[in-house]
């Protein structure tokens, strides 16, 4: 949601500027734009895509430090204007700003009644021309962002680069910004993925604090001018720079690298002796496990749908009521938090705003939050401070599928975990482990030979909406489905358990209505039988997925085949067609798959 990217050092800042806002694409696409300190300050900004502002820029640049910017729109439509970075009157002051500044409106009338001509429509820009009053009043540029923030109120993760200053002053209040460290130069990225290639050190900016950042070195403070310690740290996970290698996309390279991701999953997480598994990271001994009253897990998009497989998983396996909650709500309804309870957070990029919100929520009512979280060191990670990664490797395509797999597989060990400690017997336990061990090479092999897809891609493409439908463990997969259809191919989607599809969506269906049904061979099975002759007999086309040999693939008109597992993990092969389809349907459509319209990968405002 909105990248941001800093450079200041002794090489030209351009280069690295452009090659981090590339890196940084996936958290916003609508506009971008650089700042770079060349004499003058040097603006160049559009909208559209990076390679649009690419295109407008000259050969060459000069200039050794600079700030850059990828926007997701909150005020103000995508255009040239609202494209950051924003410039005070006399364009000596430049900003970018990921973030919203709730008091906008006020700071904007309060400008122009002094005669300030705002530009564009953003909430960002009222920033700098305060900042410019500051300086114009004598203030260095540290005590000139300061006080400007102090009247702020909202979140931002932001840079400011002056002309008159050799220096680039950050600061973060909800925002994330991290800082590499290097020698003789200095970069700034609002997370480390741009920074891996350069440097090892950073420095995370925590909530509150300001950076004043040159060739030569990071001081910190925080708001209220008091020291901040500038904790450097070494990256912990080096994921290397996420390249295509011979993908068209980062979506299909991301379904292809499951197996993968599954495997450093698992890896010494499971115990086949006692039937166990093992994640340390929770800091909960078996007795500790034994007396939780009740799991909760919060999460949004695709994680919330892993929360809602994981749910069921750690409920059946663990006979401990588990609920999933949709983060973006959880806080508004002034939520009961018990003590003893065990809430999960669940998010790839470990930054989305309602899931940090609903964690400080439950940490401000006295409760305790783990992470399940994908990208290392992540602000949601460092806010719960105990938990469990994920280890998905670095998901760009902003349709999520490695981390769908890995988070339902993470909440699987530890359903697995806190059932050993309670009822699961060994026996049970060990044939789950057993089960997971296989699924890597199962992903595999069903990826190797994904069967009819493009049959099914042919009967969704034209398609006014599409219904999907599952039961049980398979409710929240169709879901899922349907979300990565409705995401990136822009067909309006539905998706319902089975069995409620006769008390509505029954009423949507015509000849010819596609439906798709993920229906694996569990004891629901027969039940979503009934439900498929309820749709055929109304004219439905049956895409179904299903395991193979399984005789229900005669129910259907397309029939796709995922391989056999234990029922309780089904949910990560079924899932499986439902990303290619998902792909292909949106690549036949000529959508942009890795960057649809209006989405961004990390949502880091409320
Ligand atoms: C955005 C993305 C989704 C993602 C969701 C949650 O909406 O487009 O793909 O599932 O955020 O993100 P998280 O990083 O918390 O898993």
């Amino acid at each position: 949601m909105c990248g941001i990217i800093g450079y200041i050092g002794h090489k030209p800042a351009t280069p690295f500027l452009v090659e981090g806002l590339t890196r940084l694409e996936y958290r916003g696409y609508d506009s971008s734009g650089i700042a770079v300190r060349n004499g003058d300050l040097e603006i160049h900004k559009c909208a559209g895509k990076i390679t649009d502002l690419v295109s407008i820029l000259p050969k060459k640049i000069e200039g050794t430090s600079g700030i850059a910017h990828t926007r997701w729109a909150t005020h103000g439509p995508p255009s040239d204007v609202n494209a950051h970075p924003h410039c005070s009157v006399d364009g000596k002051i430049a900003l970018v700003h990921n973030g919203i500044i709730e008091n906008a409106r006020v700071l904007r009338n309060r400008l122009e009644k002094e005669g300030v001509k705002l530009q564009s429509d953003t909430d960002s820009e009222a920033l700098v021309h305060l900042i410019h009053r500051e300086i114009s009043n004598g203030s260095k540029p540290l005590t000139a962002v300061r006080r400007t923030l102090k009247r702020a109120r909202g979140t931002w993760g932001l840079c400011v680069i002056f002309e008159d200053h050799d220096t680039i002053i950050c600061a973060r209040n909800g925002s994330p910004l991290v800082i590499g460290v290097g020698d003789g130069e200095n970069w700034i990225a609002s997370d480390t993925l741009p920074l891996q290639a350069r440097t090892q050190q950073v420095i995370r900016l925590e909530d509150g604090v300001l950076a004043e950042v040159t060739s030569e070195g990071v001081k910190t403070s925080r708001f209220d001018g008091r020291y901040s310690d500038s904790n450097v740290t070494t990256l912990d996970e080096d994921w290397g720079e996420a390249e295509l290698g011979d993908y068209p996309h980062f979506m299909l390279k991301e379904i292809y690298d499951q197996p993968e991701a599954l495997r450093q999953c698992l890896t010494g997480r499971l115990d086949l002796k006692d039937g166990n598994a093992r994640l340390g990271g929770l800091g909960l001994t078996p007795k500790q496990l034994q007396k939780i009253p009740h799991v909760r897990l919060l999460g949004c998009g695709t994680a919330l749908l892993a929360s809602q497989v994981g749910r069921l998983v750690i409920e059946q396996l663990a006979r401990v009521p588990a609920l999933a909650h949709v983060s973006s709500e959880f806080r508004h309804n002034d939520p009961v938090i018990e003590n003893n309870a065990l809430h999960f957070a669940v998010s790839q990029s470990g930054e989305t705003a309602d899931t940090l919100a609903a964690i400080k929520e439950i940490q401000l009512k006295g409760g305790e939050v783990r992470g399940v979280i994908n990208v290392v060191g992540s602000t949601i990670a460092r806010q719960c401070g105990k938990g469990c990664y994920i280890h998905s490797g670095p998901e760009q395509a902003v349709a999520s599928t490695k981390a769908f797999t890995n988070m339902v597989a993470a909440l699987t060990l530890f359903a697995i975990q806190i059932g050993r400690a309670r009822s699961l017997s060994r026996t049970r336990g060990k044939q789950l482990v057993k089960a997971l061990k296989k699924l890597p090479q199962l992903v595999e092999s069903y990826l190797d030979n994904p069967g009819s897809i493009m049959d099914a891609v042919d009967a969704l493409k034209d398609a006014k909406s599409v219904l999907f439908l599952g039961r049980g463990i398979s409710a929240p997969v169709a879901r899922e489905g349907a979300l990565k259809l409705m995401e990136i191919a822009y067909i309006p989607c539905l998706a319902y358990p089975a069995g409620e599809m006769k008390h509505g969506p029954i009423a949507l269906l015509e000849e010819g209505s596609p439906v798709v049904v993920v229906a694996p061979n569990d004891s629901l099975k027969d039940k979503t039988i009934s439900s498929i002759h309820e749709c055929r007999a109304r004219g439905a086309k049956i895409i179904l997925i299903h395991e193979e040999g399984d005789s229900i693939a005669e129910e259907a008109d397309i029939a796709i085949s995922v391989p056999s597992t234990d029922p309780i993990l089904s949910p990560i092969l079924t899932v499986l067609p439902l990303q290619l389809i998902a792909y292909h349907t949106a690549l036949i459509l000529d959508r942009d798959v890795d960057r649809p319209r209006n989405l961004a990968k990390s949502v880091t405002v409320e």
